[in-house]
């Protein structure tokens, strides 16, 4: 069942009918050493460059990597690179991927910013050495896609999520939806300030799904409402300035989310889900947050 579902009317599976997957059991992170706003390729860059408290920043950093490592996860630490600010955000350069066979496997992205391409090679040779295979894009057909700042897997199911708009394209989901043997759901993006879908959606457990509705057409939340039994609405202080749909739940219950986003927090433990409030604050001002600074790996 490998293809694309671009409308709502062509869902017509539900989760029972998808292969399972593993959760994922490591994390890559990238050392902000060198973490900067030296461009602006997102509105929320915009007015902050040269505003980051490089002590501040490698203060959230570290909190937030020792809460990975709390929650039993095996952290892999990169080392940073000078020429690029942006490279700490390590959710964006590959969508890896495991087979049914236990089999790892990587495709790297293809940067849509000239700023960001350079970061795409130093992540290959992560997976190198962690023995998966590298699939490349054939970058004179696909000129944008951003890893998992776009598409981002189920949980623990072979299906994933695919935002367009902005730095992905939608015709590269054909290309992964054969190559991963996965069906795609790809969701058009039509706010700037969600330029990434992990801006705007945040998948909690099987059945629950955190997002910024705003952020959507009414035929992309028409397919998020037909797959997840439970859609938590963030409101937009919290989507926007808190980034609250950046957030990360590695394994259904935890959840790491930017600290203040109160009417989010509220319905999280309503649900039953642990809330872990963190300051990424250094990190908003360049458009990102927990979610995206860092790759869940198997
Ligand atoms: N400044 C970075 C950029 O614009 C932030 C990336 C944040 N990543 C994310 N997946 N939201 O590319």
């Amino acid at each position: 069942m490998s293809r694309v579902i671009t409308q709502s009317d062509q869902l017509d599976f539900t989760l029972a009918d998808l292969e399972d997957m593993p959760a994922p059991g490591k994390v890559m992170v990238v050392h902000p050493k060198y973490f900067d706003v030296k461009y602006v390729i997102n509105p929320h860059m915009e007015g902050n460059i040269g505003d980051i408290n490089k002590e501040e920043a490698e203060t959230e950093w570290n909190r937030l990597r020792d809460a990975y490592n709390n929650l039993g996860l095996y952290v892999h630490e990169v080392g940073p690179q000078e020429e690029y600010p942006d490279m700490v955000f390590c959710a964006n350069q590959s969508l890896p991927n495991i087979k049914a066979d236990g089999t790892k496997e990587v495709i790297m992205s293809v940067m849509h910013s000239p700023e960001r391409k350079g970061e795409v090679p130093h992540i290959e040779k992560v997976y190198e050495e962690s023995s998966y295979k590298v699939i490349h894009l054939d970058e004179s057909q696909f000129t944008d896609f951003e890893g998992m700042g776009d598409a981002i897997w189920h949980y623990k199911k072979r299906l994933i999520w695919g935002g367009y708009g902005y730095r992905s394209s939608k015709d590269v989901y054909d290309h992964i939806a054969e190559t991963l043997d996965t069906p795609v759901i790809a969701l058009e993006l039509i706010d700037e300030k969600f330029y990434h879908l992990d801006t705007c959606l945040c998948i909690l457990n099987e059945e629950t799904v955190l997002i910024y509705p705003k952020a959507f057409t009414e035929d992309g939340l028409a397919k998020i409402r037909k797959i997840f039994s439970t859609v938590i609405e963030a409101n937009t202080f919290e989507a926007e300035e808190l980034f609250a749909c950046n957030a990360t739940c590695p394994d259904g219950k935890n959840v790491l989310i930017q600290k203040g986003c109160v009417e989010v927090n509220a319905k999280l433990e309503e649900l039953g889900f642990i809330v872990h409030e963190f300051n990424t604050e250094e990190f908003l001002k360049s458009g990102g947050s927990v979610f995206c600074m860092k790759m869940l790996l198997w």
